[in-house]
């Protein structure tokens, strides 16, 4: 998608103004969507005003104000699957804590015997490759598909080779992330049906992808999405979703009930009945009084609509790309490095860089955290929570990182020492509905402090995760 025009976007403009406006009174530059959204007041207003005007209880019963709660429940169900175009025939909608819950309920309960295979992408957030621990302890293989510099994507003539390599009679999954939370990469989406075709499930991680595209599911089926919800709408925070085909959700198998997740349950015949659909997805009681929330902002986004959205962070993303890419010192060597597309081409508002000295060498990002919040921006450095994406970004080889032990008690810095790394990580910038030309503008005179920066100051905290 190309620049927006302004008048297309103005709708936005006029948002930050009325709905937005603590971002300007606090003179705050907020450039971190991608680890969380932002609320539109009036999302808080609509909200309260709800709560304050009913009287809502545990929607497991069946006395007034239970059933008051289930009908919101079930309009915010409702309203996620109209959101995202899917069938209610085709699909269901599982709320979760947020997309973690999601991607560890398919973790679980996918059926994983030896012999079977977990395909996913080195590009994956932790909550997906964690998932490979469960795989592991089935018997099931897993096998990384590496990224490739300098644009982080994929070898889309490798892949096809790695989606052949399924044995029939066998349960695999493909998982890869819509967009990528640290380079923001786009994966293609038509890698969901050419899965299928080899007899792979797909689990697509859109968390990062929905807040600024539209993930329509009339038109792709991936077999399940993990999505969050403050990262689409900033509030409520405490609600994902896991969208799955009724047909694949058949396949899953619960190692566990709890409470709501049966019809029934027996203590002396040790026996239990699930309940149908969703419920028996959702452990407890579901987040009834944030559900109605969800609905809230969704409805929110979809007045706004997800292409005007789209074509702001296309917008302000190119320009922040640029900003970095022309960024020099003053003998004219670069300084900075973008990690990911430097073009806007497949790719989301999630940028990934450091800042280097004139030396070449990357500016220590604890150090860039501190300039950052003396200019009151809110971005992320570290990993994100991607190693894989960061291990191919930084070249950082599978044997560097045996060459280092990361043993009982060691910091997270012993262990970047040990392997020879120069820095714990990238920046990330990430934009989002909120988002203006004015945050783009702070932005560039915050990077312009790294030019002609020979050193650090020596007094930088300890890096506690990565
Ligand atoms: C791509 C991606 N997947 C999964 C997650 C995990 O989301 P949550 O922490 O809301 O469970 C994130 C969070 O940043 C993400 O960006």
């Amino acid at each position: 998608m190309g620049a927006a025009t302004p008048a297309a976007t103005s709708v936005l403009d006029a948002l930050r103004r009325t709905e937005f406006a603590r971002l300007d009174e606090g003179a705050h530059v907020y450039l971190d969507y991608t680890g969380g959204g932002l609320y539109a007041e009036c999302q808080l207003r609509e909200h309260m005003q709800l709560l304050m005007g009913g009287v809502f209880g545990n929607p497991h019963s069946i006395n007034p104000s239970s059933a008051a709660s289930t009908k919101l429940v079930e309009r915010a169900r409702a309203y996620v699957l109209r959101f995202f175009n899917a069938l209610p025939e085709e699909y269901v909608a599982i709320f979760t804590p947020n997309a973690t819950g999601a991607l560890r309920l398919v973790g679980e309960a996918y059926p994983f015997h030896a012999g079977d295979r977990f395909l996913l992408t080195f590009d994956n957030h932790n909550s997906v490759n964690g998932i490979r621990e469960f795989a592991r302890a089935r018997g099931a293989h897993t096998t990384y598909v590496p990224s490739v510099t300098p644009d982080l994507r994929v070898d889309e003539d490798l892949l096809p080779r790695y989606l052949s390599d399924t044995i029939g009679n066998h349960h695999n999954l493909l998982a890869y992330p819509a967009q990528s939370n640290f380079s923001g990469v786009q994966h293609p989406l038509e890698w969901i049906e050419r899965a299928q075709s080899h007899g792979w499930d797909v689990l697509l991680d859109a968390a990062a992808f929905v807040p600024t595209n539209r993930l329509d599911l009339s038109v792709w089926h991936p077999d399940f999405v993990a999505v969050s919800f403050y990262k689409m709408c900033g509030w409520p925070t405490g609600v994902g979703c896991l969208l799955a085909r009724r047909e694949a959700l058949a396949k899953l198998e619960r190692p566990w009930f709890s409470g709501g997740t049966i019809v029934a349950a027996f203590v002396q015949r040790e026996y239990y009945q699930s309940a149908p659909g969703a419920a028996h997805f959702e452990d407890g009681t579901v987040n009834y009084l944030n559900l109605p929330a969800v609905e809230i902002g969704l409805r929110l986004l979809d007045g706004i609509g997800m292409e005007t959205i789209h074509a702001r962070v296309s917008d302000l993303g190119t320009r922040v790309l640029d900003s970095l890419a022309a960024l020099t010192h003053s003998d004219g060597s670069p300084a900075a490095a973008i990690y990911g597309p430097r073009s806007w081409e497949r790719r989301g508002a999630t940028i990934a860089f450091n800042f280097l000295h004139p030396d070449g060498e990357v500016v220590d990002e604890r150090y860039v955290d501190r300039v950052a919040a003396e200019h009151n921006i809110s971005l992320r450095t570290g990993c994100f929570c991607n190693p894989g994406a960061g291990e191919v970004a930084f070249t950082i080889s599978r044997e560097t990182l045996l060459g280092g032990e990361f043993g009982e008690g060691m910091t997270l810095d012993d262990y970047v020492r040990a392997i020879g790394l120069h820095s714990g990580g990238a920046i990330r910038a990430s934009l989002g509905l909120a988002s203006n030309p004015a945050d783009v503008e702070s932005f560039g005179r915050f990077a312009a402090e790294f030019i002609d920066l020979a050193g650090v100051p020596d007094d930088l905290p300890p890096r506690q995760t990565c």
